[in-house]
């Protein structure tokens, strides 16, 4: 497990950059690839460990999966959702809690066995909330200790039945797996959506002409009509720009531009709550494609304000929430998060890492049952953080040792490759030099350093 030492930004940061690829629609689009009768071409994918996981698990239900890392793209073959069979082994998700969810709403339509697993993390995140409008469809389907948590196994078949849920928790993991069971239904399924999280799945099966309606916060999904392959340029990853957005913000006399980023208003939450702090973020060309917006982004160092998100707001920014505490720490005033209590059950206890590590760098942050409350401005100092084995916190660690007045050294860093393979290229890319890798062992007594 590698370990990486940040020393404060030397030089301001400044560049023009293409945004990664975003992984939430990667997933989407390699699923609804193997919905679709005939061939996907994605481009602009993105590859990272999580994707993989869906690539793989697709695999084992009988879809073709060409994947051409060399030119971002991949190819999926398939002859439509009725032709997809019971997997061949287990689906193992890795650390993939979209994969889980979606493909647990995928396979409920196909007849036959799926066991869905994943690694300690995944069999640590509450899998009831899809278990139990799952059982609605008649499908047989339980996890371990009583349904709370994966392995799941269930028992798919074809029709299901229609059914109607509101969801407890606003997730567009959730969401995505009622949406694709609801493919297979007997007739028109309702999914009340009480709080919006984000509506890629909707806008992707629209285009590729599944029946798919919203009525007053209702889902409303008509089966039966053929899906058609066809091909999706995919947007940046405004949950990946984050890190490189914030450290433009806060590395004094940074100027950045960042290309082709997914502006969908579902995930724009960061952006409009960077506004409200007085950041200097602005984006421009934008256009859209299958209903899904995208455009570049300008952004300049600038002084901060602290912010308050409330519930509604949460799933608009739900993966941003870490690195925005960051910036908290050196905005001016308080900045309150309330109603997150979903980052607890995240890839790690995101509330609890981030007032962790935050405090021991210095900063004031109080964790409280369902958010945080975090004083700024203050200097963050050195030290030795851990990344709890979730990459959006190790991500947001490495931004805080840009601003830290001497190094931060973080522990077990791998699972940046979860999300954002090219993190540390990226901020290459863009200026940002000075970090050093220690494969293994200890980061203090390392001999044989490897400068990135
Ligand atoms: C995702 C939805 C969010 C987010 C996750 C990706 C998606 O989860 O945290 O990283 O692609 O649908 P929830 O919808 O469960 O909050």
């Amino acid at each position: 497990m590698s370990k990486v030492r940040i020393l404060p930004a030397a030089s301001k940061l400044f560049g023009d950059i293409f945004c990664p690829p975003d992984k939430s629609f990667s997933h989407r689009a390699a699923m609804i690839g193997a919905l679709s009768m005939g061939q996907t071409v994605i481009e602009n994918f993105s590859f990272c460990q999580d994707t993989w996981s869906t690539l793989h698990c697709l695999e084992l239900l009988g879809v073709g999966v060409q994947a051409l890392t060399d030119q971002s793209k991949v190819v999926i073959g398939s002859s439509g959702k009725d032709a997809l069979t019971e997997p061949t082994d287990i689906l193992d998700v890795g650390n993939s809690g979209t994969t889980l969810r979606m493909l647990a709403g995928i396979t409920s339509g196909i007849q036959g066995l799926s066991i869905l697993t994943g690694d300690q993390s995944i069999r640590r995140r509450p899998m009831q909330r899809i278990i139990d409008p799952l059982r609605k469809t008649g499908i047989i389907i339980g996890g371990r200790a009583q349904d709370k948590y994966a392995p799941l196994y269930l028992v798919g078949k074809n029709p299901l039945q229609a059914f109607q849920h509101t969801l407890k928790i606003p997730s567009a993991q959730v969401k995505s797996c009622l949406i694709f069971a609801a493919l297979w239904g007997d007739g028109p399924s309702f999914i009340e959506e009480p709080i919006a999280s984000r509506d890629h799945t909707e806008n992707m099966l629209r285009a590729v002409g599944g029946d798919i309606r919203k009525k007053d916060g209702v889902i409303q999904v008509f089966p039966g009509k053929e899906m058609i392959a066809r091909s999706f340029y995919l947007p940046g990853d405004i949950s990946s720009a984050a890190f490189l957005i914030a450290a433009a913000l806060l590395v004094w006399g940074s100027h950045l531009i960042i290309r082709n980023l997914g502006l969908n208003p579902t995930r724009i939450g960061m952006i409009e709550c960077l506004k409200r702090m007085g950041a200097k973020i602005e984006p421009f060309d934008v256009s859209e494609e299958w209903g899904e917006p995208r455009g570049h982004v300008i952004i300049e160092h600038s002084e901060l304000n602290g912010f308050e998100i409330n519930q509604e707001e949460i799933p608009l920014l739900i993966d941003e929430i870490p690195i925005l505490s960051v910036l908290a720490t050196q905005a001016s005033g308080c900045s309150i998060i309330k109603g997150a209590s979903e980052l607890r059950v995240k890839e790690s206890d995101r509330l609890q890492a981030i007032s962790e590590n935050l405090n021991s760098l210095g900063a004031q942050v109080k964790e409280t049952e369902d958010g945080l409350i975090i004083s700024g401005p203050v200097t963050l100092k050195g030290g030795r953080v851990k990344s709890f084995g979730d990459h959006r916190i190790a991500m947001s660690m490495v931004i805080a040792g840009l601003i830290a007045e001497s190094p931060i050294e973080i522990e077990d860093i791998d699972c940046i490759s979860v999300s954002y393979p090219n993190f540390f290229q990226d901020l290459h890319h863009i200026g940002y030099r000075d970090f050093e890798f220690f494969p293994d062992n200890d980061i203090k007594n390392s001999s044989g350093k490897e400068k990135s």
